[in-house]
């Protein structure tokens, strides 16, 4: 309702009667009439209603109202001649639909932590900060849906319990039936939680060509990081006839154009980030959208990390798995833009990525970005049989459970190529939020999991 009335505005049609639905955020009283500011969480703006003394019910209800009290007005749309806001709602009818006593409800007007509105989950969409994220990550959402769509890339639901290890990190939680037997499994083998879409789309890849997932992915590390989930949310898409080269320019695209869109469409939440949370935000939006990835080779990069070794905790060394201070000094303090990073020796890498004529290296890419380090993980898959059993053999995975996976090589293979976009860190650097909890409505993290 509240957005409409900025549609409105902009079509300058004031004096229209109209409801409003919404929670109050303040009251201030004058002599003659009360002030409230009331949202309706459509938008950040609050609207500004005019509660006059005349009204039937001011004296036993509109002068108790508080912060969290759910109303609905009606009244007329007139120009505001105070600052601060262009109209305001002259109310001519106000009911309470329900209260919010101000003894106990946390939410009071200062200007609460990141950290306590954690703790209070059911709770902290209703503040301005985790409003906005939470319309942003929609929006996010469906610019991702209309980035593939519009290419004509068939979405995919993949399973959430799963027989197969993606990753092969053993970072699955086990799913079982409630008095399930440790020989008889309900599933017939032991399931878990997917940790990625990924095999499942390269099934559908090689039918339908194009194809994406969107979904949730679970991992059970242990890690108790800014950029850490136990369950989050992952776009992958996977194109058969497709090398690395076409595999880095749909990530970029992809990229470029749900940060567009967000540009286009969030303008006012992105300005309460840029104020806020992450001074520069919106030019630093702007910059990715406009100006060219840097790409180099794994072995450039740590080259380059080599002659600062010194700043790192962590020793670089060719055959490291890159850490978060690697990632973080390429993207943030050498390069200052998003960064792909190609050809990871293969020992680092999981079984199904394509192995390069080096013999050393596969065909992967990381893309990462400044204040995140890694925001999307992705290859060339490894689509000769030979070379793929051997890699999983190696990786002493059982080939029997893996038949399936093996037929797609077996039968009209192609050469293919996908990648996993962890869609709370698109939401992190799109918002500027520090902690990967803030733009998740319901983070889980070891030992958190409330609601
Ligand atoms: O690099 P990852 O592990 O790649 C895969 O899962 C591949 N199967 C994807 C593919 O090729 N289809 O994860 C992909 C992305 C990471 O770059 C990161 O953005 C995100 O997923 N991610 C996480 N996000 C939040 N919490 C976690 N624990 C994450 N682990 C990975
Ligand atoms: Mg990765």
């Amino acid at each position: 309702m509240l957005k409409r009335i900025q549609t409105l505005l902009k079509q300058k049609k004031v004096d229209t009667e109209m409801t409003v639905k919404g929670w109050i955020r303040t009251r201030r009283d004058t002599g003659a009439f009360s002030f409230l500011e009331v949202n309706d969480g459509s938008c950040l703006a609050n609207l500004q209603i005019i509660a006059d003394k005349q009204l039937t019910n001011y004296d036993t209800e509109i002068i108790k109202l508080s912060a969290g009290c759910s109303v609905v007005i009606t009244g007329t749309l007139q120009e505001s001649p105070a600052k601060g806001q262009d109209v305001e709602l002259h109310a001519e009818s106000l009911e309470v639909v329900g209260w919010a006593d101000p003894e106990s409800y946390p939410l009071q007007k200062k200007r609460h932590s990141l950290e306590f509105l954690r703790s209070i989950s059911h709770l902290r969409p209703r503040t301005n900060a985790l409003g906005a994220v939470t319309r942003v990550r929609s929006r996010l959402s469906f610019a991702v849906q209309r980035f593939f769509q519009e290419r004509d890339f068939v979405q995919i639901h993949t399973p959430i319990i799963t027989t197969s290890d993606c990753e092969g990190a053993g970072e699955m939680f086990q799913v079982r039936a409630s008095g399930e037997k440790e020989d008889k499994p309900f599933f017939g083998l032991q399931a878990g939680l997917t940790v990625s879409g990924q095999l499942q789309a390269e099934v559908y890849a090689q039918a339908l060509g194009q194809v994406y997932t969107f979904g949730p992915t679970f991992r059970a590390e242990n890690s108790n990081t800014s950029r850490h989930l136990a369950e989050f949310w992952m776009i992958e898409p996977e194109m058969a006839f497709c090398d690395l080269d076409c595999n880095m320019e749909l990530a970029t695209d992809l990229l470029k154009f749900v940060l567009q869109d967000a540009l286009d469409n969030c303008e006012e939440d992105l300005a309460l980030f840029n104020k806020f949370i992450e001074k520069g935000l919106v030019s630093k939006l702007q910059d990715v959208v406009e100006k060219d990835f840097v790409h180099m080779t794994y072995t450039a990069a740590v080259n380059e990390l080599s002659k600062v070794k010194e700043i790192f905790e962590y020793p670089v060394e060719w055959g490291i798995d890159l850490q978060s201070e690697h990632e973080r000094y390429l993207t943030e303090k050498l390069y200052k833009c998003p960064v792909i990073v190609t050809d990871y020796p293969s020992s680092i890498k999981p079984f199904y990525m394509r192995l390069s004529d080096d013999g050393k290296t596969v065909a992967a890419m990381d893309i990462l970005v400044p204040g995140i380090g890694e925001i999307v993980g992705g290859s060339q898959r490894e689509e000769r049989l030979d070379v793929l059993s051997r890699r999983m053999t190696d990786a002493g995975i059982n080939l029997e459970e893996y038949d399936w996976y093996l037929d797609l090589r077996r039968y009209g293979t192609v050469p293919h190529a996908g990648f996993g976009l962890g869609f709370e860190r698109l939401v992190q650097f799109a918002t500027g939020m520090s902690n990967i909890r803030e733009v998740i409505p319901f983070p889980r993290t070891p030992g958190f999991a409330p609601c």
